[in-house]
């Protein structure tokens, strides 16, 4: 009978903890896996603290185009931000990493898998989720949620089984970033009332710094995916690392979220999101030229319902699914193109075209060249306003005093 495990590996104090934490609580052995969602730095050298750590095998997965293409654009298509600000980053990366953990564990004979979460979080529901809706046969293993230790104690018995620590001063901040966004939690953040300080962010120039020029990008779209910016093909990874870059320049991508979560806990969460924010802003403003009123509106719904899906670890799951395919339809005549202005923190659109624009020139003119029928709006408000008439004839309508 195996008695491996694949755990997912960061390269951090507590799933380093967690190799040595394993084998001695459960006397298994650990293969350690690190997912590249973008945004890691160094991989070779997590690669080997975790063989340094005691891992029996540790793999390196680089996984960002899958996570473009599989969850970052469907995402995007659906326009799915959890309650009106947070573009979902560390959301759509966890099914990616638990379906990865999967297949490594299949691969391997391993009966578990394992993550570093605490019991707090909505990163243990979506990766106990996503694992049980791909293999239920797997054990899933929580050791920072079973091990009971303050922050201090984990660095203490990191100390005592030679576990290295980065000497550099530990960053005071829980950190997950990858190629869609940044959240950043703890410390100081804990108080909503206190602004976030300057080292909260890495991805994004505080606005006060940034250039006194404004920067224009304009982003062609193709049925709801991003494929080009300033008239240059891109593919996904690329698209988004470079907006990423022009975005954070002209500091926009901040986000200060008082959210919601899963498990019932309201925290403050800090946001670096500029490719997201942007290509959110751009998408949105094809939609809004190319969907009719009530496909927009209806879509809206939807969009909150696709994000709470997410949110809540239910990536892998029937209607997720069912909405994704609402989607895709929705998206059939997303295509043209998004002028943005990027000053100050800010992402504006300032242009949009599309051969599917139903942005009728003749009919919104007030100039030369009008053809709407002003003379069809009497006989139309009359029957609008039918039932109101109706109404004032027996019930009053006015305010009550
Ligand atoms: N609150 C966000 C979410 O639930 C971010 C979580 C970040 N995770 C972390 N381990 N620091 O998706």
């Amino acid at each position: 009978m195996s008695n491996k495990v694949v755990l997912a590996y960061s390269g951090g104090v507590d799933t380093s903890v967690a190799i040595q934490w394993i084998k001695e609580k459960y006397n298994m052995d650990v293969i350690a896996l690190t997912v590249d969602v973008g945004n890691v730095a160094d991989l070779e050298a997590i690669r080997q603290k975790a063989l340094d750590v005691g891992a029996i095998k540790a793999l390196v997965v680089d996984a960002r185009k899958p996570f473009v293409n599989s969850f970052v654009f469907p995402a995007l298509q659906a326009d799915a931000v959890y309650e009106g600000q947070y573009p979902l980053a560390t959301a759509i990366g966890r099914p990616l990493i638990a379906q990865l953990m999967v297949e490594a564990a299949k691969k391997d004979g391993a009966v578990a898998v394992a993550h570093g979460c605490t019991g707090k979080g909505n990163d243990q529901v979506r990766l106990d989720v996503s694992v049980a809706a791909l293999a239920p046969e797997l054990r899933v293993i929580a050791p920072a949620r079973e091990w009971n230790m303050t922050r201090e104690q984990t660095i203490a018995y990191a100390q005592d089984h030679h576990i290295p620590i980065p000497i550099t001063k530990s960053s005071p901040y829980s950190i997950d970033e990858n190629l869609w966004g940044r959240a950043i939690e703890c410390g100081v953040l804990e108080d909503p009332w206190t602004e976030p300080p300057r080292d909260v962010f890495i991805w994004t120039k505080p606005p006060e710094e940034t250039p006194d020029q404004p920067a224009y990008l304009e982003i062609r779209f193709d049925k709801g995916i991003p494929i080009s910016l300033n008239g240059k093909e891109l593919e996904g990874v690329a698209l988004i690392q470079t907006i990423h870059n022009l975005a954070g320049e002209h500091g926009v991508g901040r986000i200060d979220h008082i959210e919601n979560r899963l498990v019932g806990i309201k925290s403050r969460e800090i946001y670096e999101a500029p490719a997201a924010i942007v290509l959110l802003t751009a998408h949105q403003a094809l939609e809004d030229l190319v969907l009719t009123k009530e496909q927009l509106r209806f879509k809206t719904k939807v969009a909150g319902e696709y994000a709470d899906l997410i949110y809540n670890g239910l990536w892998f799951s029937g209607l997720r699914q069912d909405l994704a395919a609402y989607v895709e339809s929705t998206q059939r005549y997303v295509t043209g193109t998004v002028r943005l202005k990027l000053f100050k923190g800010n992402c504006q659109v300032v242009g949009r075209k599309s051969p599917y624009s139903l942005y009728d020139y003749s009919l919104a003119t007030y100039d030369k060249g009008d053809v709407f029928d002003q003379s069809a709006s009497s006989g139309f408000i009359h029957i609008w306003g039918l039932p109101v008439r109706t109404q004032a004839q027996v019930q009053s309508l006015n305010q009550p005093e």
